[in-house]
């Protein structure tokens, strides 16, 4: 690796059944076939928004199991704010030249919570600086065809008029990003097989699997 060279930041994001955590995974056996025998840092590591781990996790765990109630603000601070504690840590890996992915992200946040009627602008405010992502993958599919994937659990979202309004916001949310240079914004047929979803996803990472030129930006500043 060349030492002008950072890691690359890349985000998965999608609906709720559009398979996105198991690409992720795929992904990331993938890149981590390409680690070097004997390197000391690993050459990827997989995130995973909410991190349902930490003190803010296990309040947002228990919002989207339904055991607690919490205004719609509130939790969309929280779920931002599960983001912050882990930015740090985003920021070395990257600058070790470790590739982060990350199985959903800032646009999750706002998609979940613009759908609830809060402002795009309100919801956007608290992700502002965020480690900016290289590269955001959507799995697109249309929430008729994630439903009869062996329909959603019972978690708070996973109803299919939530996932419609849900997949309006991404659009806007996938318009905005470009139009703005936020990294680049992939948009990938989720519909098809595993296989298929995978190569396509693989086209988009493997330019930047060995690392990016350029520091890593605030998102949206
Ligand atoms: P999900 O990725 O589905 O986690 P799991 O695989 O553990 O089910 O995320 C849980 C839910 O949280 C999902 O419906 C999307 C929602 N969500 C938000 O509302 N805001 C956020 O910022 C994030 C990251 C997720
Ligand atoms: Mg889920």
């Amino acid at each position: 690796m060349s030492s002008s060279k950072r890691g690359a930041f890349i985000v998965i994001e999608g609906l709720d059944r559009s398979g996105k955590s198991t690409q992720a995974s795929l992904l990331h056996d993938r890149l981590q076939d390409r680690q070097d025998a004997g390197a000391t840092t690993p050459k990827v590591v997989l995130l995973k928004f909410p991190d349902r781990t930490t003190a803010i996790g296990k309040m947002i765990d228990a919002y989207l199991r339904s055991e607690s109630e919490l205004d719609d603000r509130a939790i969309h601070l929280l779920f931002s704010a599960n983001r912050w504690e882990l930015a740090s840590t985003i920021v070395a890996h990257l600058a070790q030249g470790t590739t982060v992915l990350a199985d959903r992200y800032a646009f999750s946040g706002i998609a979940f919570s613009a759908r609830k009627g809060l402002s795009y602008e309100w919801c956007r405010a608290p992700e502002v600086g965020l480690p900016a992502p290289d590269l955001t993958l959507f799995l697109n599919i249309s929430p008729d065809v994630a439903a009869a994937r062996g329909g959603y659990g019972l978690e708070r979202y996973e109803k299919e008029e939530v996932q419609k309004g849900v997949r309006r916001v991404f659009n806007k949310i996938g318009r905005a990003v470009q139009e703005e240079g936020e990294g680049k914004w992939v948009e990938i047929d989720a519909g098809k097989t595993k296989e298929e979803v995978a190569e396509e996803l693989w086209k988009a990472v493997e330019p930047l699997a060995s690392g990016v030129q350029g520091s890593i930006s605030g998102l949206w500043e």
